[in-house]
């Protein structure tokens, strides 16, 4: 057995799979065959899922059938919404409201139990899917001293979350470049929350565990919650009256990393932020435009003028996500349970395909530590 150590399981692989397909040298991103670019024009949100879970595009009927069964799912327990209350009164993170209340969903769950089978954990998953909407944006309603609102009985997932945060149905431009952005996040093969969602999996644990567990990996500043210390950059330019160089070269000379650039796969700008940035551009057209104009002059003085690119740290997904996100009116604490809303199909998507041939996920350490200390009774140390 050899004892090399694979720090950050760089280049390890640990499964096959045939959900994402990233090549990161070209800056391709397919799910399951088909081009992210043709997924974002051409499909909702709701066929990229059934995509994801059944392995091919829906028919007209199984498309209906499967956004029917979404839609019934969407309210909550009331419980559920009094969680959220507690969590609003202490200012806790979206983030955390998310996980919580994905975690204090478990107990309703009519199929709840340990070992689920294909039909459980995909009836799971799709109950998780449909409410984690509803969870985000009623606690931004509570923290905001409002009543969370009943779902829109005739929006899709990304209209009507947007209805349900604002209390007003989305116009055209917004309900497609939020149906676009939560396409974008649905999956990217085993990145860190995805592999913590399948570990937990692999243990036989139920969906929820699965995804609350994917749901705390992702918020780290490494991962997702990049998309919220980018949009917190633009603001602190913004309020500062700052050039955004300036805070650039401020960073970069304290040691700190730029947020929304680098990717461990991509070596050249990611193909969703491409998309991503298309979106803020249009949204920038009719609305404010300065959040766009930072964001361009940050990216061209990284890859231009300095040159990033060519060391492989070029804009990742999260760099234009935040604006388009504000500039819908979403707040930038939101950003990253937003990702976690979509990502969410990503993990269970991998949970259904890997316990098809599920083997307990077990590694190994390389112990360094000692191997002779002589127990010390307390009263002699
Ligand atoms: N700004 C400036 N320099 C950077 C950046 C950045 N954002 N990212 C990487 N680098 C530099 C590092 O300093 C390092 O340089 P060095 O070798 O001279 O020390 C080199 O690039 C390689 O960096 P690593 O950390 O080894 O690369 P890794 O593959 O681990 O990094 C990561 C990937 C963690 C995403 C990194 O690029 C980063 O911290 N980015 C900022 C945070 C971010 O945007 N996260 C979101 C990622 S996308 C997602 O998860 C959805």
């Amino acid at each position: 057995m050899s004892d090399e150590v694979h720090k950050g399981l760089d280049d390890v692989v640990v499964a096959e799979s045939q959900l994402s397909y990233i090549d990161g040298e070209n800056g391709q991103l397919l799910y399951r065959g088909y081009s992210i670019q043709d997924l974002a024009e051409y499909a909702t949100f709701e066929e990229v899922l059934f995509l994801l879970f059944e392995g091919e595009l829906p028919t007209k009927e199984q498309l209906d059938e499967f956004t029917a069964t979404i839609r019934e799912e969407r309210s909550l327990p009331d419980d559920v919404i009094e969680t959220l209350r507690s969590l609003a009164a202490v200012d806790a993170h979206p983030m955390t409201a998310l996980r919580t209340g994905v975690s204090a969903l478990e107990p309703h769950d009519p199929d709840q139990r340990l070992d689920p089978d294909r039909n459980v954990a995909l009836s799971q998953g799709r109950r998780i899917l449909a409410k984690m909407p509803t969870i985000l944006a009623a606690y931004e309603r509570l923290r905001l001293g409002k009543e969370p609102l009943d779902p829109h009985p005739d929006l899709n997932l990304a209209a009507n979350f947007l209805y349900m945060l604002t209390g007003e149905e989305p116009d055209e431009i917004g309900a497609k470049s939020f149906d676009q952005a939560l396409t974008l996040h649905a999956d990217h093969g085993f990145n860190a929350s995805t592999f913590t969602a399948v570990v937990i999996a692999s243990t036989r644990a139920n969906v929820y565990s699965a995804v609350t567990g994917g749901i705390g990996a992702l918020s780290g500043p490494l991962h997702g919650g990049a998309n919220q210390d980018v949009m917190e950059m633009l603001i602190e330019i913004d309020e500062n009256g700052m050039d955004p160089i300036e805070w650039i070269e401020e960073a970069r000379s304290n040691g700190e990393r730029v947020p929304g650039f680098g990717h461990r796969v991509y070596k050249v700008k990611d193909p969703r932020a491409e998309i991503l940035q298309e979106r803020s551009r249009e949204l920038a057209d009719v609305g404010e435009s300065k959040w766009y104009d930072y964001t361009t002059t940050i990216e061209n003085y990284l890859t231009e003028d300095l040159g990033l690119t060519e060391n492989g740290i070029a804009p990742n997904v999260d760099f234009y996500s935040g604006s388009v996100y504000y500039q819908l009116g979403i707040p930038a604490d939101m950003y990253t349970p937003i990702f976690a809303m979509s990502r969410a199909s990503g993990w269970i998507a991998h949970v259904l395909e890997y316990q098809e041939e599920n083997r307990l996920i077990r590694p190994l350490s390389k112990y360094t530590g000692e191997t002779d200390n002589e127990f010390i009774s307390i009263e002699e140390r």
